[in-house]
């Protein structure tokens, strides 16, 4: 595996590959790499010879009084890790190549509408910053597709329609979240839990998964299912963020008439230090 820190390396190396006709796959991360990114980078291989992936703690994603100091950086263990997956590539630029002018003075990619909602609520610039970052890291290393996880599905939503507004060459992947064998989806910030709140995280999913149940079997007050589930999310010690049943694909309220369309529900809380977030497909009603 190569590891290189600027574009022009990055660029070199890209383009060497495809001017000998390879595919090549990006898998963009903040590093602090669990097996839900490793998987992701695994997962590459179905459509691609060559993987690229990047690690770079995005300022401009962070809002100002949230984690981005503290952010875990773990660049030697994450790349033992991305060698041992079979990684072919790794970009790990520092701040001033990826923004060379202070951030407030570069030019920032704005999705309107999706990034107001659900995470977007309460991480008003988020959505801002991780739609410039992407734009830039597509721009950087021009792959023939780019992998996000499921995980964070408003996300995947976002950078879809960013990809089809902008006429971006590039296939946009999403893979399904992986958990731990309690549930809890993997995430860089459950590093955060101390060991009394990491026994708890697992009721964000299982509170997921029973809400997806009741609509199964056929409940359809969706403010009472989704009021039930954050009672229960607080009385097990979180503080729900927000917990909605959406569409999966633009995700807007469920109309009366949605039937078939196909329903996610979706849920951010805090567990201490840990902003949690998961969501669920709702199937089967
Ligand atoms: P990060 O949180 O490091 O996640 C990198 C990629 O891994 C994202 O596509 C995320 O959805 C995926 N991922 C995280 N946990 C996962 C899990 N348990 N199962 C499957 N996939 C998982 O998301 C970001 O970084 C940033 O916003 C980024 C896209 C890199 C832009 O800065």
């Amino acid at each position: 595996m190569q590891t290189v820190h600027t574009i022009n390396e990055l660029r070199t190396q890209v383009s060497a590959w495809k001017q000998a006709g390879e595919r090549v796959a990006l898998v963009p991360t903040m590093g602090n790499l669990h097996p839900g990114h490793i998987h992701l980078v695994e997962r590459a291989r179905e459509w691609a010879s060559r993987i690229v992936a990047s690690i770079f703690v995005n300022p401009m994603q962070f809002g100002p009084n949230e984690d981005f100091a503290a952010y875990p950086r773990t660049l030697p263990e994450d790349s033992r890790q991305l060698a041992a997956a079979g990684l072919d590539l790794l970009f790990a630029p520092g701040v001033a190549e990826v923004y060379p002018r202070p951030l407030e003075a570069m030019t920032q990619v704005i999705v309107p509408g999706l990034p107001a909602v659900l995470c977007g609520a309460s991480r008003p610039t988020h959505f801002i910053g991780v739609t410039t970052v992407v734009t830039k890291l597509f721009n950087m290393v021009q792959p023939d597709v780019a992998l996000f996880g499921e995980k964070d599905w408003q996300q995947l939503v976002i950078i879809r329609r960013m990809a089809a507004d902008l006429d971006t060459p590039i296939e946009i992947i999403g893979i399904p979240t992986v958990r731990e064998a309690d549930g809890l989806a993997m995430s860089s910030r459950n590093g955060y839990l101390t060991a009394e709140q990491r026994a708890i995280a697992p009721t964000l999913y299982a509170v997921l998964r029973t809400t997806a149940e009741r609509w199964r079997v056929g409940e359809r007050d969706y403010a009472a299912l989704e009021e039930e589930a954050k009672a229960r999310l607080t009385a097990s010690g979180f503080q729900p963020d927000y917990l909605e049943i959406r569409r999966a694909d633009d995700l807007q309220r469920p109309a009366s008439d949605d039937a078939a369309r196909s329903l996610r529900i979706f849920a951010a809380a805090w567990l201490g230090r840990a902003r949690l977030i998961d969501n669920l497909a709702m199937e089967g009603g």
